[in-house]
């Protein structure tokens, strides 16, 4: 089958106002993404008033809940578009708790030991081809070094095993719902551990065709990655349940890091 790749600046597209308008109203169930929240707090160990970056925050579905638990949150994205929006979701009495920042993930616009910790959820760590230097090390040494000392890091990212079976099972996948349809291929690309898609977004009758592809870790190289460049790994689990994470049955690997004293670099 032929490779579904995107061109070399998909996120412009993929991350667009299909997308947008699907996940944040179509997609958009705010008691799960409250649960979600409220266990990221949990796990990240947070107190009323610590200050909390949000990191590739989108249209500010999070930033929303940690704003009302009470966090000084900031959320970062790549995207002016989808920051305007999170900052129309978010309700006037909590926008002066937060910062919304234009920016990269792999050069952080903070200065050093600025935030008691640091999240990104909802697959949108593994963009970058692999290669020499590691992005995602630099990544990691970006997060750590914004991080006050013992600040805490959590990261969501796919659970590899079971998104490699119902890739080889079903390379076509449909969602369907009220209004909308979601048709995508995919493909993985071994020599590079990166899950290749296009997708197709039918919002009542118009169509968008995008495309992305994803990193995809397994747990022994986060937990290397972590090590590396300074993390400590305290926790995972495979959901937002707070179930154990197994390598065959979980959906997610859900990874909490806290910095070391020593910097390995
Ligand atoms: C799958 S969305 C997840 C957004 C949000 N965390 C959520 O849970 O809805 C990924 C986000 O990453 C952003 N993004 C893509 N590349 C980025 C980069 N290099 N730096 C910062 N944000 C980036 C996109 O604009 C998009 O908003």
């Amino acid at each position: 089958m032929k490779r579904q790749t995107p061109h070399q600046n998909w996120q412009n597209d993929y991350f667009g106002d299909a997308y947008l308008e699907l996940y944040a109203s179509y997609l958009y169930d705010p008691k799960e993404v409250q649960s979600e929240t409220e266990f990221v707090i949990e796990a990240l160990n947070l107190n009323k008033g610590d200050a909390l970056l949000d990191l590739a925050c989108g249209f500010g579905k999070h930033l929303h809940f940690f704003l009302k638990k009470g966090m000084k949150a900031f959320g970062l994205d790549i995207s002016l578009k989808y920051l305007q929006s999170a900052r129309n979701l978010i309700p006037k009495i909590h926008l002066r708790k937060l910062s919304l920042v234009r920016g990269d993930m792999r050069t952080l616009p903070f200065g050093k030991e600025s935030f008691d910790a640091v999240c990104c959820l909802f697959n949108s760590f593994g963009y970058f081809p692999p290669g020499n230097p590691d992005p995602y090390m630099g990544i990691l040494r970006e997060i750590r070094r914004i991080l006050k000392p013992g600040g805490r890091f959590f990261l969501e990212v796919p659970n590899k095993k079971p998104v490699l079976s119902m890739v080889r099972n079903s390379p076509q996948t449909l969602q369907c719902g009220n209004g909308f349809l979601i048709h995508e291929l995919w493909d993985y690309d071994e020599d590079q551990c990166t899950l290749h898609n296009k997708t197709t977004f039918t919002i009542e009758d118009r169509q968008t065709r995008v495309g992305y592809q994803l990193y995809l870790f397994s747990r022994g190289e986060l937990a290397s990655l972590f090590k590396k460049t300074g993390f400590r790994v305290i926790q995972t689990f495979g959901d937002y349940e707070d179930s154990p994470y197994s390598l065959t049955g979980s959906p997610y690997l859900l990874i909490v890091g806290e910095k070391t004293g020593t910097n390995p670099d």
